[in-house]
């Protein structure tokens, strides 16, 4: 499978959406903010629906901000937003991480967040945000570890659920568990390790409200999104046990005391 060809496993079906778009500077970019400056100029690589650099670009006031993705329809949705805030400091463009269509030395920040886990070589895409960053720059990246994700209550499918992502994005090429390989991922880029800050930080969620909102979108995620049919044309699922995850889904997050927590791995560099 060449970089150009890699295909994204979540895709954008509306369930894949719906988790994105719950996403904020505040809640998926902490350690990046007490950095920014007002005027600064940032890049946000594979940014998805565009909640997180919308939100970036409101606090850089004096300064802009770019996001780029592989998928037009997604970029799509990210303008509109922009759009309904009334954001004038962005603008969205496809690019493909691998190639960023920008010259050296072009932005002071250059942020991926959960996108490194979706490429098959990461280190040459931070490479690439490297080369883009200007001199002493920031390069802020976060994703999530699949393995270390935990939840409660107990649930076969939710294991059985967890096991069958880590062989369908291994069959495509790609890490799950990139949360703790940022920091060697970033060293092995080509960054001194001197500036190198690794950290990590959780999302959880437990309320009624969230466990419906997460539990509910996974629970479609492995029926409807790109996972269900990668699971499927990699023959290690059919329909019927897609559909016992789902079903384990909906339990989890029908339990009262449903409980899930997401580890995020994060690495801030100078480039
Ligand atoms: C998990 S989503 C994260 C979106 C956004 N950063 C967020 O956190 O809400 C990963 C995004 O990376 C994009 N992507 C995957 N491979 C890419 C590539 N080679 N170049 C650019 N974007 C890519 C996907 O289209 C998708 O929108």
């Amino acid at each position: 499978m060449t970089k150009e060809s890699e295909s994204y496993t979540h895709g954008h079906h509306e369930s894949v959406l719906r988790s994105h778009r719950r996403r904020t500077a505040a809640n998926s970019a902490a350690f990046l903010l007490p950095h920014l400056l007002s005027d600064m100029t940032l890049l946000d690589v594979g940014c998805g629906p565009g909640t997180v650099t919308v939100d970036l670009a409101e606090r850089l006031t004096q300064g802009s901000v770019v996001g780029v993705d592989a998928s037009d329809d997604v970029l799509e949705s990210a303008r509109g937003l922009a759009d309904a805030h009334g954001t004038k400091n962005i603008t969205f463009e496809h690019a493909n991480a691998y190639e960023l269509p920008f010259e050296d030395d072009s932005f002071d920040v250059v942020f991926a967040h959960q996108l490194l886990q979706h490429l098959s070589d990461p280190v040459a895409a931070l490479r690439e945000m490297k080369r883009v960053a200007k001199p002493g720059g920031f390069v802020a990246v976060r994703d999530a570890d699949y393995e270390a994700m935990t939840w409660y209550p107990e649930s076969a499918e939710l294991t059985e659920w967890n096991m069958l992502y880590h062989e369908v994005t291994h069959a495509y090429g790609f890490e799950p568990d990139a949360g703790r390989r940022l920091a060697s991922w970033v060293r092995d880029a080509g960054f001194d390790p001197a500036t190198i800050e690794p950290g990590a930080s959780v999302w959880c969620y437990a309320t009624p409200d969230d466990r419906t909102w997460w539990g509910g979108l996974w629970a479609e995620r492995c029926t409807e999104s790109n996972f269900a049919v990668q699971a499927k044309d990699s023959g290690l699922a059919d329909d019927v046990a897609l559909e016992q995850l789902a079903q384990g889904w909906r339990e989890w997050a029908a339990a009262p005391d449903g409980w899930f927590a997401v580890l995020n791995g994060e690495v801030l560099a100078r480039a």
